[in-house]
């Protein structure tokens, strides 16, 4: 899964309206952990629990069903699930000296790949349910109300976007003015470190037709800025017509000049890609189309052709750095993004420094860095000569400060410069908003500058840890 690994999202925001509390007053928590296809699925089952009557909330303590949406991307990630799931337990046994009720589900890629050992090693978990399977969830919680332990993970015939519920717009609008929408789903690459071919399949594209409608119910309920996701975004295709006569296969290019003909959208980006599957048409794209965002995460994991091999990635670190030319002589300003390993078996000294100095060649305005972690049941976790600890600490610290450093020139470089920015919601002092630079940066503006959803002209007067400030331009 290339996408931005988020820390830890939280629950589902709950909806203030009071004619939001349902009839029955049952209501929902959900935990999101991982990448954004995460926090997207959440939404879904979220709508489709609300068509059942549950309200979201923020607070775990008053939910009447817990739902830990789970990443298996590293060891990290799937260990955190079960210490969480030990405090729910202790949750779930307070609520019920209260004579309450709580359902406990766990979602996910974690989900997908332990299946029925999550109930042997968390006694509390009452429902498992894989990620292609939520549209049964109403059904499934319904079953676990009645006293049964249910493991849904088995999906080869259902095609999950087609059952879900469409998003209320209400819903929508309380979720703020960007969205995420899901083109495609699963892997085909097979990285041999990656556990996503395995927890979340084989590479699905949506269909036009049902990404077109999702992206003007969401325009319509006031998104400006919408974000395509993918697990391997760029190998998205589908049957679009050309000029609304004939129809013929689409990629993510044509897919994106044809949604910024959607009114009110007005930026689009697309997470995650692969740098096999950069076609003309894409990188045309970000030449031609004003509204797609001139940032790209595009991970390479390494930059040592042994490793890159070893990795199956099927690209050379010069096919990479020849790739980031072509981008860049397209869109000079596109700022980059990445994902990188270190101590993959076998990595040395010597493939670690051709690691920093692709870093250096390409320049990075963003990434994420992780220390191998060899998942079960992936190629990388059989081999020999896994790389000690200490290395991959004193490896991955090297390549954090080379990548910060590159991050904060880039923001450093913004100072002066002029930019619109689309503001998403109230900043944390009075008088301000907060809003996001075309390089998904954070920027502190004005709130006179604008309403939310407006997209305004500043100038950065200053690049702060995380954020920029800004200064109108009127
Ligand atoms: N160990 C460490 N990092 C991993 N990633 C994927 N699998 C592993 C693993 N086994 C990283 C990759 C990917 C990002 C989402 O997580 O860099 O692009
Ligand atoms: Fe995992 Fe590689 Fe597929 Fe990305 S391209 S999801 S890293 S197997």
């Amino acid at each position: 899964m290339e996408q931005n690994y988020t820390p830890e999202t939280g629950g589902e925001m709950a909806l203030r309206d009071a004619d939001e509390t349902r009839r029955d007053g049952k209501k929902v928590f959900v935990k999101t952990y991982g990448c954004q296809m995460n926090v997207y699925d959440s939404q879904r089952m979220s709508d489709a629990l609300a068509a059942d009557g549950y309200a979201p909330t923020d607070r775990i303590e008053e939910a009447d069903l817990v739902l830990l949406n789970t990443c298996h991307i590293r060891e990290k990630a799937a260990e955190k699930v079960y210490s969480e799931l030990g405090r729910i337990r202790q949750l779930k046994h307070e609520r019920s000296l209260l004579g309450r009720e709580t359902v406990v589900g766990v979602a996910g890629c974690v989900a997908q790949a332990e299946g029925r050992e999550i109930l042997r090693r968390a006694p509390a978990v009452d429902l498992v349910i894989g990620p292609q399977t939520y549209h049964r969830l109403p059904a499934v919680v319904k079953r676990a109300l009645g006293g049964e332990k249910i493991v849904e993970t088995d999906y080869a015939i259902e095609d999950k976007f087609e059952h879900l519920p469409a998003p209320q717009k209400k819903v929508v609008r309380s979720r703020g003015v960007t969205a995420f929408l899901t083109v495609q789903e699963g892997c085909d690459k097979f990285c041999t470190f990656c556990v996503v071919p395995y927890t979340r399949g084989s590479e699905v594209s949506r269909p036009v037709a049902q990404i077109l409608a999702e992206a003007e119910q969401l325009a319509d309920a006031g998104v400006r800025e919408l974000t395509l996701l993918g697990q391997n975004v760029n190998a998205w295709h589908g049957e679009g017509a050309v000029n609304g006569g004939a129809s013929r296969e689409w990629g993510l290019g044509e897919l994106l000049f044809r949604l910024a003909e959607i009114p009110g959208l007005a930026r689009l980006r697309y997470t995650t890609s692969h740098p096999r599957d950069m076609d003309d048409a894409l990188i045309a794209a970000h030449r031609d189309l004003p509204a797609l965002m001139p940032y790209l995460h595009l991970p390479v994991q390494s930059g040592s052709d042994r490793i890159l091999k070893a990795m199956n990635r099927r690209h050379t670190g010069d096919d990479y750095r020849r790739l980031i030319d072509r981008i860049r002589t397209a869109r000079p300003d596109i700022a980059m993004s990445g994902d990188f390993i270190v101590g993959f078996p076998g990595e040395t000294d010597a493939d670690f420094d051709d690691t920093m100095r692709l870093i250096r060649d390409v320049t990075y305005a963003q990434a994420f860095s992780f220390k191998y972690s060899p998942r079960p049941g992936t190629p990388g976790a059989e081999l020999g000569d896994q790389v000690p600890e200490n290395v991959k600490n004193e490896r991955l610290q090297a390549l954090q400060a080379l990548l910060l450093e590159q991050q904060r020139g880039f923001a450093a470089s913004l100072i002066g410069k002029t930019m619109d920015v689309l503001l998403e919601k109230p900043g944390r002092e009075p008088g301000q908003r907060v809003g996001r630079s075309p390089w998904l940066q954070p920027v502190i503006v004005d709130e006179k500058a604008g309403e939310i959803g407006d997209i305004v002209r500043v100038r950065i007067t200053e690049a702060g840890s995380n954020s920029l400030f800004s200064e109108a331009v009127f």
